[in-house]
């Protein structure tokens, strides 16, 4: 199993990073019957960005749950130093890490080191980096995520200026995988799909505005 076999045309990702810790389960189960499958789990460190989040020890706790069901976990790895969590995210259960063409000085080892823990990868642009670097960077890798906020937290808007850049992306990557994070509403999200995009990670727009699964099931009528 690997993104083309769970990206389902567009794919919409809760981004854990947003949901009540207190209720992770439940929340998970809940998106799990309404017909999620793709979770986005954001890692930070501090360092790369300036909040802590979550890691291998609350990822290990989730993954049964969304494997059971046939799901995948798609890990944004938003630190320094990626490949120091490879082994550790793949055995907390993790099936994909997307490290930060920012931080890496050879992606094609770094992407290496990932495939030989048997993860996906994905290569992530901030909002400041040249798309024609990431473009280059992730042309071994399943997917490139253009990050349509500045990375670190959930709820923020996202940047107009995303389009344009996911538009060049695509133009560049006719046939990758190109996923964006970052303020992805109801209102935009045909808008983020109309520029490029397959893989549309929302966090607040799942977790804070109603109850759930009626804002997923939300964004998946806005796509349609
Ligand atoms: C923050 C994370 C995002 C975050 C998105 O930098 O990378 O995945 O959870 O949250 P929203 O959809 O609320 O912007
Ligand atoms: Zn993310």
């Amino acid at each position: 199993m690997g993104w083309h076999e769970w990206t389902r045309g567009a794919e919409v990702e809760p981004s854990l990073y947003a949901a009540d810790f207190a209720n992770l389960g439940a929340q998970v189960s809940t998106l799990l019957r309404a017909g999620a499958r793709t979770f986005h789990f954001d890692v930070g460190d501090g360092h790369f960005v300036e909040p802590i989040t979550i890691g291998p020890i609350v990822l290990k706790d989730v993954a049964p749950l969304v494997h059971a069901a046939g799901g995948a976990l798609d890990c944004h790895l938003m630190v320094d130093n990626p490949e120091r969590h490879f082994r550790q995210i793949a055995e907390a259960g993790g099936d994909s890490v997307t490290f930060h063409v920012e931080v890496t000085d050879d992606v094609a080892r770094t992407s290496a080191l990932a495939r030989a823990h048997g993860l996906e990868v994905g290569v992530a642009l901030n909002p400041g980096t040249p798309v024609e670097v990431a473009a280059e960077a992730s042309a071994g890798a399943d997917l490139v995520l253009c990050m349509s906020i500045h990375p670190g937290y959930s709820g923020q808007e996202l940047m107009p200026e995303a389009f344009d850049r996911i538009r060049a992306l695509r133009r560049l990557l006719p046939d990758k995988l190109i996923q964006v994070d970052g303020g992805i509403d109801a209102e935009n999200i045909r808008a983020v799909r109309e520029a490029g995009a397959n893989l549309f990670v929302a966090g607040s727009a799942v977790f804070s505005d109603g109850d759930l699964p009626q804002p997923y099931l939300r964004l998946l009528r806005a796509l349609a």
